[in-house]
């Protein structure tokens, strides 16, 4: 079955001192929790000090981003060998952010999810639609074109450590999550696309993550949904015991 992930993304957020206090705060309070997995995503500078810090412990940390090549003249970016030699097996890919205000592609997210697999990092694909997609009617063609893209080229074996992170744009940092209803919605087209990308039995196994304003309220209510499997949670990750209150969703 799939094993609910709960994840952090710290965004631009955190020194590695305040990494560190953040997880000498949070690490008692989940201690034994085994119902799901609890990943964090630092920025770069801190993530080399979390994953030692986290390491023995039920708690794992990744990238909020990587290049798809080794290495190379191209300043400002992290292969994915740089990251497997400090010990990171997780990547966010094409999140919004990225997308929005850093000119990422889908087709640059293939590629960086080929890499990914190659070097044994779980990749976390980041999809979701505009305000103006969803008011047009177009929410489902821009989530199937999205996993379309990504999954360009890559079998089904290749997809089974795979993970998709529905996060509509307009719900990110808004304070308006989707209601329990439209997020389920979007789930169950992802898991259709899915499906015909990399069939079924590699589908059913893909966790799809739910992110957009999760915070401790409205937690229980999105997971109680049927293909809802985890959440990305973003600007109520930074507090330990806000964090640690939606791991025990
Ligand atoms: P938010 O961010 O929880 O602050 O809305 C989610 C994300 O961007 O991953």
């Amino acid at each position: 079955m799939r094993k609910p992930i709960i994840a952090g993304n710290w965004k631009m957020y955190k020194t590695p001192k305040e990494s560190l206090a953040f997880l000498d705060a949070f690490l008692p309070l989940v201690e034994a929790h085994t119902r799901d997995e609890i990943l964090l995503f630092p920025t770069m500078s801190s993530l080399a000090y979390v994953l030692e810090a986290s390491e023995g412990t039920n708690v794992n940390a990744g990238a909020q981003n990587m290049h798809w090549l080794n290495e190379g003249p191209y300043t400002g970016q992290t292969s994915p060998t740089m990251l497997v030699s400090i010990g990171c097996r997780h990547v966010l890919l094409g999140h919004s952010e990225q997308r929005l205000y850093f000119n990422e592609t889908y087709e640059r997210v293939n590629l960086k999810l080929k890499a990914a697999i190659n070097h044994g990092i779980t990749p976390i694909v980041c999809v979701g639609e505009m305000l103006a997609e969803r008011e047009d009617g177009r929410t489902e063609e821009t989530l199937r074109h999205q996993i379309r893209a990504s999954l360009r080229n890559i079998s089904p074996s290749e997809a089974r450590r795979l993970v998709i992170a529905y996060e509509p744009i307009w719900a990110i940092g808004t304070g308006s999550t989707a209601t329990p209803e439209v997020a389920a919605e979007a789930h169950a087209i992802l898991r259709h696309e899915l499906t015909q990308c990399v069939g079924e039995a590699t589908a059913e196994n893909t966790r799809i993550l739910y992110g957009g304003s999760v915070k401790p309220e409205n937690i229980s209510e999105l997971m109680r949904q049927d293909g809802i499997d985890g959440a990305l949670v973003g600007g109520a990750s930074l507090v330990p015991t806000t964090f640690a209150n939606i791991v025990h969703y």
